[in-house]
């Protein structure tokens, strides 16, 4: 056990799929494992580990935001061994060829600050998913029935963001879309040597304002799942 997370050794696989929503964690482990198993409860963070065609994963919530992220990430890395860590998540689009609904396999993950920066001070490290991970799940994508995009994403501090200086930047420089934990991970992951990787289905639109109904996100989400389970075990 850590802190912040209750299984018992043995209880985490080597594969760790990531939603921030601890509810959602539950919905993919119900519907993509066989045999899934609650073995995180702790402050209601939920983590399911059971086998996707053979394969051991689990499914863990990460919370919203990089410092609860990385609290999670942290303890799957250095307690339990993780080894392969794929966000699951949903993002805001930023672009106007990216549609609600697509999904977006992030290559990089640029940010104004996260966790990491006490540490990194001057360096500029840029952030950027395993390369195996991403063409396995560049790959997976294309089988499916989904617009994807491959490119570089944004992970901010805040959702209710108030900075149009800053969001025209990121368009300018052809940025897919907005979420709130990739960046740590990447860093985390080039820190620990593990590999990383984050699938992510536009669920609202900064410029257009759209928004996907909640009764669309499941279907959408199913996507992102599957994409990312081929992707780790490709
Ligand atoms: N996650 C989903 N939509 C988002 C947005 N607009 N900003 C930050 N994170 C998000």
């Amino acid at each position: 056990m850590t802190i912040h997370i209750g299984a018992k050794p043995g209880q985490i696989a080597e594969t760790v799929l990531m939603p921030g929503d601890p509810y959602r964690a539950k919905w993919a482990a119900q519907t993509f494992l066989d045999n899934a198993e609650c073995v995180n409860e702790v402050r209601g963070m939920l983590g399911f580990t059971g086998t996707w065609k053979g394969n051991r994963v689990t499914i863990q919530g990460s919370g919203m935001g990089m410092p609860s992220f990385s609290i999670y990430a942290n303890e799957l890395i250095r307690d339990y061994g993780a080894k392969t860590l794929i966000r699951i998540g949903s993002c805001g689009g930023m672009q106007p060829h990216v549609g609600i609904r697509d999904v977006i396999i992030a290559m990089t993950a640029s940010s104004v600050s996260t966790p990491s920066s006490a540490i990194l001070k001057e360096f500029n490290l840029a952030p950027c998913a395993d390369w195996d991970l991403l063409s396995a799940a560049v790959s997976a994508a294309a089988t499916r029935d989904v617009k994807t995009h491959v490119g570089g994403i944004y992970s901010s501090d805040v959702f209710y963001a108030e900075r149009p200086d800053l969001d025209e930047q990121m368009v300018r420089h052809g940025i897919l879309g907005v979420e709130m934990e990739a960046a740590e991970l990447y860093i985390l992951a080039a820190r620990h040597g593990c590999r990383a990787l984050a699938v992510l289905t536009v669920s609202d639109h900064l410029q257009t304002g759209e928004a996907l109904p909640s009764d669309q996100r499941e279907r959408s989400f199913g996507d992102m799942v599957e994409i990312a389970l081929e992707a780790a075990f490709a």
